[in-house]
């Protein structure tokens, strides 16, 4: 019998719904999406199976999730879904830039729950990546929780980054005014806040 290699993650079979009906009528439906750290793999198989004709491209910073969204790919037979890249954010240049790379520009970029839980430096090397990789009128969804002017928006996110930080100091909830700072210095610019359940947000941004 061959081996279940899917990784299921809690907080995914919470919010990939909600994620999806917030998307769904904003990205392209027959467009290419850009999913930077796919984790799991589960927001690419949910999505690639409600949306035939949107390319997902997902991609790792770690070999482990590729594995997993390798076998959620074979799981999902979808020939929408690409089979996932190595990627690490920060760096300052992705695979996805090779000219042997045949699916850029993206008409979308999505990136979930890594912004807090990295250092601020994989926040400036998304933007500068989005930069690179969108098509013009490309937008980016940054899901996660955020500050909103320094402050906190709950008590729980004031917990989270308290456990955030005991995993490394440089690992903290982002204030949106710095995020959008980045941003800009990139060519991006915030276009819509979408609040979202569990005091997390949808931040949309824009090529400008
Ligand atoms: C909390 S998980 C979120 C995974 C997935 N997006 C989700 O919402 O379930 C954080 C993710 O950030 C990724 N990550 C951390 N540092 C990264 C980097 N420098 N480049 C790309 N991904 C990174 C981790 O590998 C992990 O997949």
């Amino acid at each position: 019998m061959t081996q279940d290699l899917r990784q299921f993650a809690p907080a995914v079979s919470r919010n990939r719904e909600i994620i999806f009906q917030n998307l769904k009528d904003r990205i392209p439906a027959e467009g290419s999406m850009l999913e930077i750290a796919s984790g799991t793999g589960e927001h690419a198989a949910y999505f690639t199976v409600r949306l035939p004709e949107l390319t997902w491209q997902p991609t790792n910073f770690e070999t482990e999730y590729l594995i997993s969204t390798e076998a959620w790919r074979q799981h999902t037979a979808r020939k929408n879904f690409l089979p996932g890249l190595q990627l690490d954010a920060s760096s300052g240049y992705w695979p996805t830039d090779a000219d042997s790379y045949k699916h850029a520009p993206f008409d979308a970029l999505f990136n979930a729950n890594m912004i807090h839980i990295s250092p601020w430096s994989v926040c400036e090397g998304l933007f500068a990546g989005a930069a690179r990789m969108l098509a013009d009128k490309g937008q980016m969804y940054l899901y996660g929780p955020f500050k909103i002017e320094g402050k906190q928006t709950s008590e729980s996110n004031i917990e989270f980054e308290k456990w955030l930080k005991t995993k490394d100091p440089s690992f903290g909830v982002r204030d949106i005014e710095a995020v959008c700072d980045v941003a800009e210095r990139n060519g991006l610019k915030l276009l819509e806040s979408v609040t979202m359940p569990a005091n997390n947000f949808i931040q949309v941004f824009t090529r400008s």
